[in-house]
């Protein structure tokens, strides 16, 4: 299709199982409009004198709305001193400097590059000894209440149908807390790790519930390879086997995709 088409069809809204869907013509259209949202919000609590408190994301899927939100900053005076950041989760154990640390990759991703305050950083620490780890989730949970709770949350999507790190079974009332990997999960974080047998068996993340508080969700799905996972979150029935499915019960959650991802949704026919 030539590009003059393309942008005359995109981007496409609609809204399915109270999940808004949004398609763009690329990730990157759809990542500016993300950071955009944000930035928005940032500003608003600022000019009010407030914080503004973000859940945020790893992996691939997000990093174009850190790019972004790296230029705002550069280029259009954009401020994050007024942000509280709390990560969705980490693998466990994980040293914060290894390479495939989520302490590292914000760092590198997002946080050397803005104004964001140390202090008010927040990522599930993966070097604590194990017999911690429950004090320290339950700490984690205290920390976003008292920060008056996550405004806006990001996510990606695993191929296992995780949000975080919330394989299958995790149920719509769990908080943060150490989880055992899905194999599909390991699988796909193998490369990052040289081979499978190097990718760790846990990890600590936030949990379903504490997801669903946040008062927005925004949820980006790049690629052919999450077309499958998306139609089922979408389109299939609420149940603990996909963990993603529960953010249909959430009132203001949008999935923004690229044609590829939203691929396997009949968008023609969605519906309120
Ligand atoms: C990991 C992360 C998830 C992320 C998923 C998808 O499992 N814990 O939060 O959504 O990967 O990763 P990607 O965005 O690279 O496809």
């Amino acid at each position: 299709m030539p590009e003059s088409t393309n942008q005359h069809r995109y981007p496409i809204h609609a809204i399915h199982a109270g999940i808004g869907l949004s398609v763009f013509k690329n990730a990157s259209e759809a990542s500016q409009v993300v950071a955009t949202e944000i930035a928005t919000l940032v500003r608003e609590r600022a000019s009010a004198g407030k914080p503004c408190v973000l859940g945020l994301a790893t992996g691939s899927t997000p990093m174009g709305v850190y790019r972004e939100l790296i230029r705002m900053h550069r280029d259009e005076n954009l401020s994050l001193r007024n942000v509280v950041t709390f990560n969705l989760d980490e693998y466990f154990p994980m040293a914060p400097d290894a390479a495939q640390s989520y302490v590292r990759f914000m760092n590198e991703n997002l946080f050397d590059h803005v104004d964001v305050l140390s202090e008010n950083v927040h990522i599930p620490d993966g070097t604590i000894a194990e017999e911690s780890v429950g004090k320290f989730c339950d700490d984690y949970e205290s920390k976003i209440a008292a920060a008056g709770g996550i405004d806006l949350q990001l996510l990606g999507i695993g191929r296992t149908g995780h949000i975080g790190f919330n394989e299958p079974r995790s149920d719509a009332d769990t908080v943060t807390r150490m989880v055992v990997l899905n194999s599909v999960t390991r699988n796909d974080a193998a490369e990052n790790f040289d081979g499978l047998e190097n990718v760790p068996h846990h990890a600590v993340t936030m949990g379903v519930q504490t997801i669903l508080n946040a008062q927005r969700i925004r949820l980006m799905a790049y690629g052919e390879h999450k077309s499958a996972i998306v139609e089922r979150t979408v389109c299939g029935d609420i149940t603990e086997s996909i963990p993603a499915t529960f953010l249909q019960q959430h009132g203001d959650v949008r999935f923004l995709m690229d044609d590829a991802a939203a691929s396997k949704l009949n968008l023609s026919n969605t519906s309120k």
